[in-house]
């Protein structure tokens, strides 16, 4: 029996979030689900984007699973400071062109290894003598220790090359302690090939040769940047999932937001959220029946019949999860 928090914020995070859960209900796999809140409408009923009580329940429970949630102005980043709160340190994005699915190129597979700490993301942010200052923070231990992970999810999905993505040439300080540290890391790893780009050129060569990445690790700026880069080379933020890795927890989420365009409708893609529901269960060790959900998606995909508006069809959200779940058991 596993515990599963479950927030599920705003917009399409609700719906999203529907499809994840009717995936796992229908598993062979026993759950406890605990809702908890956090976002904009939690905001306006608790007067705060992330309460305490939704962290504990987060910290009581063996994963967790987030929709999305619309900023809130004025209030701190609802997701920042979750991940802060469970100290989960790397953010897992996986691309991959999938049969049936309109792709940049056919054979797109590679893993952004985001750092999701520091970087510019410190909220630090102050007018000095007529200056606007966003502070930047970057330490070595937590520049190796992304490196680290980088390094060994190449082992772990056998893939053979990790690239480093910085800006050491312009922040000079900063980016080299990042640069260095990773080659640092990378001598511990000498079967593992590496490279290193400026960001500016590595969104180029996302798009002109994109089959020829591996894994990619970078700042955390970057690293939002460049994920969503990397979804619409092979179909979109609807099929884009993630995961929020520390030493204690775990924390699951579609790497897109709330969605307002399409909020309300039942139309989002639910394959971002049960391609994260395969990365929880990975992480939960239930890799078998990780596998094979993804392969279900894959499969969906490729006959391309029931598939959510994004995606030239026009099957609704459920719809779409309730064809993952079908041939999941077995085809129809
Ligand atoms: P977004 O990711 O919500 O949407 C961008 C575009 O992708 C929209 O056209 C949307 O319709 C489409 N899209 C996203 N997910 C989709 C799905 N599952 N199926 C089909 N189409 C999908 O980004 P946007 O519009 O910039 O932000 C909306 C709100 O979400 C903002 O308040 C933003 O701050 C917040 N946000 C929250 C995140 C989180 O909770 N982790 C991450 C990113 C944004
Ligand atoms: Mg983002």
């Amino acid at each position: 029996m596993y515990e599963i928090a479950i927030i599920e914020g705003d917009g399409i995070g609700k719906e999203v979030i529907a499809a994840g859960k009717y995936l796992l209900e229908e598993l062979d796999i026993d759950f406890n689900f605990k809702y908890a809140e956090a976002g904009y409408d939690c905001f306006l009923k608790n007067g705060t984007v992330l309460p305490e009580e939704t962290i504990k329940i987060a910290k009581e429970s063996d994963a967790i699973l987030f929709g999305a949630v619309t900023s809130t102005p004025g209030q701190p980043s609802t997701i920042l400071n979750l991940r802060q709160a469970l100290n989960v340190y790397a953010n897992l994005r996986p691309v991959k062109s999938f049969a049936g699915v309109e792709s940049i190129k056919p054979d797109i597979d590679f893993l952004i290894v985001r750092e999701n700490t520091e970087g510019l993301y410190s909220e630090t942010e102050y007018e000095k003598e007529g200056k606007f200052i966003a502070e930047r923070h970057i330490t070595k231990e937590a520049c190796e220790r992304i490196a680290r992970v980088a390094f060994e999810e190449c082992k772990k999905k056998n893939k053979s090359k990790v690239t480093c993505v910085h800006k050491a040439n312009i922040m000079k300080l900063t980016d080299n302690v990042f640069k260095d540290s990773f080659y640092k890391v990378a001598s511990e790893y000498p079967e593992i090939e590496t490279e290193d780009y400026y960001v500016d050129a590595a969104a180029m060569y996302l798009i002109t040769k994109p089959e020829t990445f591996d894994v990619i690790v970078t700042t955390n700026l970057f690293g939002d940047i460049l994920s969503d880069e990397g979804t619409g080379l092979v179909g979109g933020l609807g099929l884009a999932p993630s995961g929020n890795i520390g030493e204690e927890y775990g924390l699951f989420e579609p790497v897109h937001g709330s969605a307002p365009d399409i909020a309300g409708q039942n139309i989002a893609n639910p394959c971002s959220m049960i391609l994260t529901v395969a990365m929880m269960l990975d992480y939960l060790n239930e890799s078998e029946t990780a596998d094979k959900i993804k392969i279900a998606v894959e499969n969906v995909l490729k006959k391309g019949k029931i598939v959510t508006p994004d995606l030239g069809g026009s099957a609704s959200t459920m719809e779409m999860a309730e064809a993952i779940v079908d041939e999941l058991k077995g085809g129809i």
